[in-house]
């Protein structure tokens, strides 16, 4: 069957102006037209993916059938054969290899750290003051993250490189992602400071895995995992080591931030929900501060935690065939490129009725077995779903239940989005209120 074309497409650019102009806006309708919906993105002609169960088909029970797509392709010079990259048994062999780093007594181990740093934030708060609230998570984020992978006292040295350069990597691969290749050789300063932080970056984390090498101990984190780590007798080199660690930062930090940012903002926007956060940790926790051991216990910040990851999820992730594939009624060559929009399925009103809508107490688990699947990816799916999903998760709910145990965060006006590969809070201007 032929493939319905999106509306708005421009001789040439195609779908390119409806996407950078109207961005989600443009894509959450898409499902009325079809289950496969073709988008053309200048020349490149795409697949958009609108239902649930094909987009389960991709990710999932055909996910073999493809390889990472087009718009992977334009981070490679920087995160080389990283994991978010990597496609078939190269991948299967380092997701392996890195999977202990992210077992259940790790992030164990991990969730206090991640308490230690959301306290230590929470204590710097003057009453009264107004927050950049995403500054505030960003640089929680980078801790957290950064300690989780360096323990060691070198490592505290590269957690302060990564502190200074991260955000210029991520803002600038994004960028990079979305303009023509040539523009990155133009003598343009965001150029000039990219290559500076990755250059930085890069002679940082070398030392401290030189020094790991020296005395081989394991310190409990996520770079001695995986230097320690070997599939049949064979370990990864310090390029590939370099690699996964710059792949985990821009994977792991930006995305936890942005949540965090948006959870404490609606929480402030919406102060029956709060009030109901608030009920669950005083029963809950009383004056002592969350353990990992909580989790379980803290079912309403949960169902916040999911709702705040429903409404502002990563834009969309594509992916290329291997072989001719069969989605629904539609024939894919080999090549073709495939969008699959975690943002267009949460908005889906199918699904999520009222989906602008920020309403935690959606997340029943009568709710959740009826939800069919492919309809709720944060994180993914199958063989590539996000491997720190679990480490997310508690981040987030260890954050939001550390600073609401002492705070309020009152917007101060109205929240700015700037949607790029998701939609990121713009100053989020919030005021600190102490709890009584
Ligand atoms: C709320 C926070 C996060 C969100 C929404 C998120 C989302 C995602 C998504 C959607 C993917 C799949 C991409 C695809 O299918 O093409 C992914 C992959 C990945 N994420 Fe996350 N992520 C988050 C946090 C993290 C954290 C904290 C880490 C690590 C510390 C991390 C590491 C990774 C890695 C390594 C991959 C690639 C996995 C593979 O292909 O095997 N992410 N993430």
């Amino acid at each position: 069957m032929p493939v319905p074309v999106a509306p708005r497409r421009w001789p040439l650019l195609g779908h390119t102006p409806a996407m950078l102009l109207q961005r989600a806006r443009f894509t959450d309708a898409l499902h009325e037209h079809g289950d496969v919906v073709r988008l053309d993105l200048g020349p490149l002609r795409a697949h958009f993916v609108t239902s649930p169960s094909l987009t389960y088909e991709v990710l999932v029970s055909q996910g073999s059938k493809f390889r990472k797509g087009a718009m992977f392709d334009k981070f490679q010079p920087y995160l080389g054969t990283g994991l978010l990259l990597s496609n078939g048994g190269y991948h299967l062999r380092q997701r392996r290899m890195m999977q202990p780093a992210f077992h259940r007594e790790r992030i164990e181990a991990y969730a206090s750290t991640m308490a230690r740093a959301a306290s230590s934030l929470a204590a710097r708060w003057q009453p009264g003051e107004i927050r950049v609230v995403e500054d505030d998570m960003q640089e929680l984020a980078v801790t957290i993250v950064g300690e989780a992978l360096f323990s060691s006292e070198i490592g505290k040295r590269a957690v302060e490189e990564v502190r200074r350069s991260i955000f210029t990597v991520i803002q600038q691969g994004m960028i990079r992602a979305l303009t023509p290749s040539f523009v990155e050789k133009l003598p343009l300063r965001g150029n000039k400071e990219f290559d500076a932080a990755i250059a930085r970056m890069k002679a940082v984390v070398l030392q401290v895995i030189e020094s790991w090498r020296a005395d081989g101990t394991d310190h409990g984190d996520v770079l001695s995992t995986l230097l320690l780590a070997q599939e049949d007798g064979v370990g990864m080199t310090d390029r590939q080591t370099y690699d996964e660690v710059l792949t985990l930062l821009t994977a792991g930090i930006e995305t936890t931030a942005i949540a965090l940012a948006w959870a404490l903002y609606e929480l402030g926007d919406n102060p029956e929900i709060e009030k109901r956060l608030h009920a669950e940790l005083d029963t809950v926790l009383g004056d002592r501060p969350v353990t990992f051991a909580d989790i379980p216990s803290l079912t309403y910040t949960t169902q916040i935690v999911q709702e705040t990851l429903r409404m502002y999820p990563i834009w969309f992730v594509m992916r290329r065939t291997l072989e001719e594939v069969r989605l629904g009624d539609v024939t894919l060559p080999a090549g073709a490129e495939v969008i699959v929009s975690p943002h267009a399925l949460h908005h889906d009103p199918r699904y999520f009725p009222e989906p602008r809508r920020f309403a935690p107490e959606r997340w029943t688990p009568e709710f959740l077995s009826t939800l069919p699947r492919g309809a709720y990816v944060p994180f993914g799916g199958g063989a590539r779903q996000c491997l720190g999903n679990t480490f997310a998760q508690t981040e987030i709910v260890i954050t939001l239940a550390t600073v609401a145990a002492r705070w309020r965060l009152v917007p101060t006006r109205a929240a700015r989005v700037k949607f790029t590969s998701a939609p990121y809070p713009q100053g989020l201007l919030m005021k600190a209120v102490p709890r009584d």
